[in-house]
């Protein structure tokens, strides 16, 4: 079937399209019917299925024959490593591991936290948790043991799973110290924690709490994979929102599989066999979507990297593990691509090696700007599909489906809707506009089955996130437009979430740590463009009155309490003193002119501004930086 017809029927009779692609899963009992509406605008997929996400990602494969194929290729330039693990070993590994934690007392709907670098034993405590029922939240590394302990509270986990340490090029992350005092500072208290103990750096255990990840599998009993409800929580996942509160996004276990296992043919256009690698971090959707489940469920072979697209040792790392493990579909972050470029203008690193294996590669996260897609087009001689979506999501809204069929590429936008979603641009009173015309982009409920059905413990947070400003409709939390042949292109956030590097961030966040800082009375945060991670933080800060400091002292007081309350990953390193923010007469205060003027741009004077001479100041201050700053 070609797209167009693919994404009607599935628009026009959901149930009969999801409950055939249904058919790739094994149910310990079928699905009576796709969509359950009857809580509706809560809408729910599978919900009366008993499956169980681990026999699907692993034990099916074995079960079928095909339990010598390698399932997880382990290539770490960083600890200069590779491993092979098949199937069968990951099946006996998972059920072992699954073992030793129920024997602890982890059970069917307890949560359990991992916190773990880019190891295969990251992705086997992931399946652990599926094969019990247990929830798993995957906290990435890069966050410091602030952001872990408000997961810790929120999620309330009896176990954590953690690694002794992560590596960073150059740097040790000390994962023990940051995980104890995270528990400490944390109200929940988990029942234990298991460490995998890495040999570059060993963490010393407290008696009574801390397992050894080998010692205390030792002389227990496999478990078998429990069947759970379709809907089910597979997962926890928590994201950046408008405040330093992260969204913990509910991932439904039936869903999650359906709709995985046919993007996998459908999107990524590989089959059971092929080598897929998605050079993401387990921390991350990308990494739970497309690192773990699902080229796991589709029977494929998954890469775990654990590196950095430049200087692992170089700008080439990406196109050596490509041919060496024959890799057929890649997918990276468009930064990532900058990075590479960047160094290697002229892809002389892409001319080492053969790479006739590769046939796709897919990039996501951030805007994906021309000159990276067309780059990378030229050096590699593939499509290079942009595709959007989000972790909320869990999958592609926007694609081009090129198992399905390969869609005119047009550079700029990620191509087109999804199966089951219904994605629309509206203007400020909920209306659809034009094609062309910039708008909120909406999805019309329901979303399909994958999708978040809640946020954990916050169904009020859901309701009033997604569910409220456009009636019926999802609101994406993205801007952009539609084209006459139903392109999206995606131009900007609505709220305060940024994109830096790939990852989403939140300036409402970052404002929340510096306005703790003593001698900060008042502050903004904003995301300015950046030619590398595409966006970087950079804080306005107003200090309190009669604070006789130096502004650089302060600065870099601001710089490092970022970083050791949300991590490095915030990458906070611009931060500059002013006397006063502009604001609008209300008091608001007017971030989206400050983007402009920080970044060169021309801008209309908002009507509602208080105080225009504010803004000269601003650029004054911005200029001070060394970025192009306008003045009004
Ligand atoms: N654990 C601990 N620290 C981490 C980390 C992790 N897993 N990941 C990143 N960090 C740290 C980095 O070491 C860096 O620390 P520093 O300030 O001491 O240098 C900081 O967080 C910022 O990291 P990042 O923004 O990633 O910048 P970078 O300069 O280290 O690397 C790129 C730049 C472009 C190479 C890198 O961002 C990259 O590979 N991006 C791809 C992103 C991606 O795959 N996103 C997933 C969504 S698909
Ligand atoms: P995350 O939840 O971390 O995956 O981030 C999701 C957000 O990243 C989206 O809401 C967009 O703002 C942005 N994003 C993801 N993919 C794309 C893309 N292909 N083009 C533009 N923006 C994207």
């Amino acid at each position: 079937m070609a797209y167009a017809d693919l994404h009607r029927a599935s628009l026009q009779d959901p149930n009969a399209f999801w409950m055939e692609q249904a058919q790739a899963i094994d149910w310990v009992t079928p699905p009576s019917k796709a969509l359950f509406d009857e809580n509706a605008p809560l809408y729910e997929w599978f919900k009366d299925a008993q499956c169980n996400t681990c026999w699907n990602a692993v034990d099916r494969h074995v079960e079928a024959g095909r339990g010598e194929q390698t399932a997880i290729i382990y290539d770490s330039p960083i600890t200069g490593t590779k491993r092979w693990i098949s199937y069968v070993e990951l099946r006996n590994r998972v059920a072992s591991l699954a073992g030793a934690l129920r024997a602890k007392g982890v059970e069917k709907g307890d949560r359990v936290i991992i916190y773990m670098p880019m190891i295969p034993e990251a992705l086997e405590a992931m399946l652990a948790c599926a094969r019990l029922g247990a929830v798993h939240s995957v906290v990435f590394g890069g966050f410091a043991a602030n952001e872990l302990a408000v997961r810790i509270d929120d999620a309330q986990p009896k176990a954590i799973i953690a690694a002794s340490c992560g590596l960073e090029p150059g740097r040790v992350v000390h994962y023990k110290p940051l995980l104890d005092a995270a528990i400490e500072a944390a109200a929940h208290k988990p029942d234990f924690c298991v460490i995998f103990q890495r040999e570059q750096e060993v963490a010393e255990l407290i008696p009574g709490r801390d397992y050894n990840w080998h010692g205390f599998q030792f002389g227990v009993a496999p478990a078998e994979c429990v069947p759970v409800s379709g809907d089910h929580p597979a997962y926890i996942l928590y994201t950046s929102g408008t405040t330093g509160q992260p969204k913990g996004v509910v991932r439904p276990t039936a869903g999650h599989m359906v709709a995985l296992h046919w993007t996998m043919k459908a999107i990524y256009n590989v089959d059971p066999g092929d080598v897929f690698w998605a050079a993401s971090d387990v921390g991350w959707v990308v990494g739970h979507s497309y690192i773990c489940y699902a080229p796991l469920l589709a029977g494929n072979t998954t890469i775990v990297f654990e590196g950095k697209p430049i200087g692992t040792p170089d700008a080439g790392t990406f196109w050596r593990v490509i041919s060496e493990h024959r890799v057929k579909s890649f997918f990276t972050a468009p930064t990532a691509f900058r990075a590479v470029k960047r160094e290697d203008p002229k892809g002389e690193y892409v001319g080492k090696y053969d790479l006739s294996c590769l046939e796709q590669v897919y990039l996501a996260g951030e805007r994906a700007d021309p000159d990276t897609i067309t780059w990378a087009q030229d050096k590699l001689g593939v499509p290079v599909v942009d595709h959007w979506w989000q972790t909320e999501t869990g999958w592609a809204i926007a694609a081009n489906p090129l198992g399905v069929e390969q869609l005119p590429i047009k550079i700029g936008s990620p191509a087109v809707a999804m199966p089951g979603y219904d994605v629309q641009v509206l203007d400020e009173g909920g209306h659809p506009v034009a094609p062309g015309t910039l708008g909120a982009i909406a999805i019309k409920l329901p979303l399909p089955p994958g999708t978040l059905p809640t946020l954990w413990n916050a169904e009020t947070r859901f309701r009033k996130s997604y569910l409220e400003q456009f009636p019926g409709y999802y609101a994406s939390g993205d801007a952009g437009y539609m084209d006459e042949d139903g392109y999206v292109y995606i131009m900007a956030r609505t709220d305060d979430v940024i994109n830096v590097a790939g990852h989403r961030l939140s300036t409402g966040g970052m404002e929340e740590v510096l306005a703790s800082h003593p001698d900060v009375a008042e502050c903004a945060v904003i995301g300015v463009s950046d030619d590398l991670k595409g966006q970087v933080p950079l804080g306005f800060l107003c200090l309190n009155k009669g604070a006789d400091r130096d502004a650089a002292e302060v600065v870099s007081e601001c710089v490092k309490l970022v970083r050791d309350k949300i991590g490095p990953v915030a990458a906070f390193k611009l931060a500059v003193v002013v006397d006063r923010l502009p604001k609008t007469r209300s008091g608001k205060i007017l971030r989206a002119t400050m983007v402009k003027i920080a970044d060169g741009e021309a801008f209309k004077m908002p009507a509602t501004i208080d105080d225009p001479a504010i803004l000269d100041e601003i650029a004054v201050a911005l200029q001070s930086l060394g970025l192009p700053a306008t003045k009004a």
